[in-house]
């Protein structure tokens, strides 16, 4: 069948849990490639309302296999607390698999996630503090624990005794606080290890398999373009790619798979931590935004930041993510809305800039220049058809499309699965 893939076309909190909640119903896998617990993908379906970190968003449907992947960052206690609760809701969690080579987060990481926080001060990049960063930063440097080294106590001890001997060097002598205990940690470790056990396996063979069936595969992103490590708006990034290249090495999927690239975008934009924003609204329109589509993070609860469509930035995120098409969420939030700005471009020292600049100190000083487009006064959460939407609505998906030189198949009014608009998709 397919092989498709959903990722952020800006700072993360797109919809992509939504969309592929929807889309994962006729899918045989869905697979979280990349991040960790920093994610935050809402959904909400008969069983109830979601927020899910690290399991994937297709796990609802007892025909999906859902696999975290070798590119996640798995904490172990946050991954137990999901399942623990998806159970409650009556959601048998047993076709949901482990890859052994995802690296784990250990309580050193989220506690130097913090410190490296408040050692940064006025200058913190804003992160989750879940640990990604750290995590992230001891696989490349070859001293992480991965979630196949819970399967033997004796290669965990041995991986975690002089990592730990290095972390605890660091926390006394450069962070001046106490160090962490190897027994707890390992007790700790060990115990995730019994349970976790039956979800932990090698995953490429999984993945392949469905490859040669045939199969319909969905590979969940998570954040956004622009908190890319190389691409976002560097250092204010994740420390991942949330790219629709990361599922190369975030699976071991061969980049020739990918039938489908499909970008999330809200109709505005929102960031959640800190970075330059173009189109940031500090006024009440802004506030306007962030309270009817409540505009708080999944994550951390922390108030998003809320601007017009940024349509520079979400041309680069379509080309550096090679989009074949488009979801576009949130416009039932512009009901009501007079007129709705779009920034084209930048200016730049009175020069008209039409591309994403790559340092920030640039982007800081770029103006969005707008466009303005006529807004609509009636409510379209409960319309499920295309022609039903206001001719206003039809022009913001047409010139967004132009902009972006890529299709809009799917248009979401509203968070709930059955508020989905599909205007020519094959998915749907
Ligand atoms: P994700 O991280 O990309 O999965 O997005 P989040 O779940 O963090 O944030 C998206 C928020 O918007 C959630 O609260 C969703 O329930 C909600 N949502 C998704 N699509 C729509 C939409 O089309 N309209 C409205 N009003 N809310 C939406
Ligand atoms: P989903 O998948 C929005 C942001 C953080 C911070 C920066 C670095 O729900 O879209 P980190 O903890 O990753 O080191 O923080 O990245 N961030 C997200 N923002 N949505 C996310 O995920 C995010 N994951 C990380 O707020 O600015
Ligand atoms: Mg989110």
């Amino acid at each position: 069948m397919a092989v498709v893939t959903i990722v952020g076309g800006q700072w993360g909190d797109e919809g992509k849990g939504k969309i592929v909640d929807i889309l994962a119903e006729k899918a045989n896998m869905v697979i979280r490639f990349s991040g960790g617990d920093n994610a935050g993908h809402t959904i909400i379906n008969p069983y109830g309302k979601f927020s899910l970190h690290l399991v994937p968003s297709g796990i609802f449907y007892p025909q999906v296999t859902g696999i975290i992947s070798n590119g996640v960052v798995i904490n172990p206690a946050v991954l137990l607390k999901e399942i623990d609760n998806l159970a409650s809701h009556g959601i048998d969690t047993s076709h949901l698999i482990i890859s052994d080579r995802a690296h784990l987060i250990m309580p050193y990481h989220t506690l130097m996630d913090s410190l490296e926080e408040q050692r940064r001060g006025q200058g913190s990049i804003g992160t989750t503090k879940r640990g990604i960063g750290p995590a992230f930063a001891d696989k490349v440097s070859r001293i992480g624990i991965r979630a196949g080294d819970l399967l033997n106590k004796d290669v965990l001890l041995s991986h975690l005794k002089p990592t730990l001997e290095f972390k605890n060097t660091i926390l006394t002598r450069v962070y001046q606080v106490p160090p962490l205990s190897l027994e707890e940690i390992y007790q700790q470790y060990c115990h995730y290890g019994e349970r976790l056990a039956p979800y932990i396996r090698e995953t490429l063979s999984v993945i392949n398999s469905a490859v040669k069936r045939g199969d319909l595969i969905i590979l969940e992103g998570a954040q956004g373009a622009l908190l890319d490590t190389d691409f976002g708006t560097y250092p204010y990034v994740t420390s991942s790619s949330p790219l629709s290249g990361a599922v190369t090495a975030g699976t071991g999927l061969s980049p020739r798979e990918a039938t489908q690239i499909i970008g999330v975008f809200k109709a505005y934009i929102t960031r959640v931590g800190s970075g330059p924003m173009p189109t940031e609204l500090k006024d009440e329109v802004g506030e306007l935004i962030r309270e009817k589509a409540h505009e708080y993070g999944t994550t951390t609860g922390r108030p998003r930041r809320c601007g017009w469509f940024d349509a520079v930035a979400g041309r680069f995120s379509a080309q550096i993510n090679g989009l074949t098409s488009i979801a576009l969420t949130h416009i039932d939030i512009y009901d009501g809305f007079p007129s709705i700005k779009i920034c084209t471009s930048y200016k730049l020292n009175g020069e008209i800039l039409d591309c994403f600049p790559s340092d920030i100190s640039v982007l800081e000083k770029c103006q969005p220049v707008y466009e303005e487009l006529p807004g609509w006064q009636e409510p379209i959460s409960k319309m499920n058809d295309f022609a039903q939407l206001p001719s206003a609505a039809h022009h913001l998906i047409a010139r967004l499309e132009e902009l972006l030189s890529c299709s809009i198949n799917f248009v979401s009014v509203g968070p709930d699965r059955a508020q989905l608009i599909k205007i020519n998709s094959p998915l749907l």
